[in-house]
């Protein structure tokens, strides 16, 4: 929900949009196509201009023919896409120039105030560029009066992570930013929770009454949070060989899940709540140490009847790189509701399937007088998937029909695709809408961000200072075989 430092879009008051970095992958493939998406639906002002804005010598027609390409249409027939898709690319423009010019960027400051001064627009800017540009793009913005607004018009700031490469780089980020944009003004995406599986989360938790008393080291033995990939890193060997996977997925997209599936609930909905409830849980876990992780690399493997290289031969990889691609860690929460419970939650690339999702396992019956009757008898088990086939399932014990007693798993099935009529948005259509309603539920908090940080940041620096080769795996399998046994240390049987 907005707040009053945050106040939703007035339709009457024009808006303009800066992308920076706008000739890159992120703003075609997803900015541009969701920003088109909240036009196409009616959520932006009757007046708004999208100025993308990079190095890249682009004509206006080529770079409004390059955004055409990834336009996509949920609920209109091809006619009217065409027509809004031609309304909406008149609203873009492009500008070129070094992303340090106090110059350039007055002129796009100018061209940003193209609707004249009443009301005076208001204003967002997104960076999507490689992290080393952001404060230089910040100060620049600053320098050129970009972000000034007068009073009725506000401007906010979206921020693409990695939001620093441990606790100390991220607080400096954080602070060098602030000079710019206050916190309030700053939204700290992940695109995550912008998914609808997981923005469902605390709706299936504190929506429905039957969760709660059993959502607790009481009944519930073990979490386990996965993000699996198929392919490898895909081109972009100099950016990951610098991150690696803890830094890429784990500190931010699991963690995050995995603050909202342990959080309390939040009195209310607004963003501070849920933020506050958030940072409470993620500051109850321990700083992880060596004995808590396990990381991998992946090796030549044959994956769907192909040779696919081994991390270490990838374009753009240092010589020797000890960067993880995958990693499993066993966190522990020390509050009331989860000590003694492992959330292990595990990430990888060239591994043998393309998924995420979340278990949640229930201890077993004690005392189960049907113990005789199967040779085994699973625990339940919530299973709520967030890609492919988006979903929640939940398995039980059930009789099987006939004259004796003999039991089966048997699953509850919620499957989005054959659930809901309705195609389901992407995260970015749904996280730049809370952008112009001013809704930072569902964006990272300084605080929370640190709290983040101080969780991974030691063993980062340990695995790092000790350069701890990964173990291999091959590309297109399980991932590491002493995977299985740190999961088994837990209690939990992969
Ligand atoms: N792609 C994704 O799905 C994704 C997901 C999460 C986060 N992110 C983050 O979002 C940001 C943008 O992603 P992206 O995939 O669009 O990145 P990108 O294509 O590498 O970079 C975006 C633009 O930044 C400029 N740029 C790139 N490298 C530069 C350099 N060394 N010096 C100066 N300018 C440079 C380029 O524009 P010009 O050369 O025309 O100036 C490029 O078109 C990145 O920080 C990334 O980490 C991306």
């Amino acid at each position: 929900m907005p707040d009053s430092a945050n106040p939703p879009i007035d339709r009457e008051q024009p808006l303009s949009i800066a992308v920076f970095g706008a000739s890159g992958d992120l703003a075609m493939k997803k900015i541009y196509p969701a920003l088109f998406v909240l036009f196409a639906q009616g959520y932006l002002p009757h007046r708004f201009k999208i100025f993308g804005y990079a190095r890249s010598a682009l004509s206006q027609e080529e770079f409004r023919a390059r955004v055409a390409e990834h336009l996509y249409c949920r609920s209109a027939t091809a006619a009217q896409c065409n027509d809004l898709s031609a309304a909406f690319l008149a609203s873009c423009e492009y500008l070129h120039g070094p992303y340090d010019s106090v110059e350039s960027y007055q002129r796009l400051g100018a061209a940003m105030a193209c609707f004249g001064a009443d009301p005076a627009e208001n204003r967002v800017f997104y960076m999507s560029i490689p992290p080393f540009l952001f404060l230089p793009v910040a100060d620049t913005m600053h320098a050129a009066g970009l972000e000034q607004r007068p009073a009725g018009a506000w401007s906010r700031v979206v921020l693409e992570k990695p939001f620093g490469s441990d606790r100390s780089s991220s607080d400096a980020l954080t602070e060098h930013m602030a000079h710019v944009f206050s916190e309030e003004q700053t939204y700290r995406i992940d695109h995550y929770l912008g998914k609808e599986v997981i923005q469902n989360l605390m709706v299936l938790r504190f929506a429905n009454l039957i969760f709660d008393p059993i959502w607790n080291r009481s009944c519930i033995h073990h979490v386990s949070i996965s993000w699996m990939e198929d392919i490898g890193i895909e081109g972009r060997g100099g950016y990951f060989d610098q991150y690696g996977i803890i830094r890429d997925v784990m500190q931010n997209h699991l963690l995050q899940i995995m603050a909202l599936v342990a959080m309390e609930e939040p009195i209310g909905l607004d963003a501070k709540h849920v933020r506050d409830e958030k940072v409470k849980v993620l500051s109850c876990v321990p700083a992880l140490t060596f004995n808590d992780i396990l990381v991998g690399q992946y090796t030549t493997g044959v994956y769907r009847g192909a040779v696919q290289r081994g991390y270490l031969e990838e374009e753009g990889v240092a010589q020797g790189s000890v960067t993880p691609t995958y990693a499993v860690a066993a966190l522990r929460i020390r509050n009331r509701r989860w000590d003694g419970v492992p959330f292990l939650i595990r990430a990888g690339k060239g591994l043998n399937a393309r998924l995420t999702e979340i278990r949640i396992r229930f201890r077993e019956v004690p005392g189960n007088i049907f113990a005789r009757n199967a040779e085994f008898l699973s625990p339940n088990e919530l299973v709520i998937r967030v890609q492919p086939d988006a979903g929640i399932s939940f398995s039980i014990v059930n009789k099987v029909p006939g004259l004796d007693i003999t039991l089966a798993d048997s699953e509850l099935n919620l499957r989005y695709e054959s659930a809901f009529q309705a195609s389901i948005p992407d995260a970015y259509e749904c996280l730049l809408l809370d952008v112009l309603q001013g809704d930072r539920s569902l964006f990272i908090r300084a605080d929370e961000l640190q709290a983040a940080w101080d969780i991974f940041t030691p063993v980062l620096h340990d695995l790092e200072s000790c350069q701890i080769r990964p173990q291999g795996y091959a590309f297109g399998s399980a991932g590491p075989t002493s995977a299985v046994a740190l999961a088994a240390l837990h209690g939990v049987v992969w």
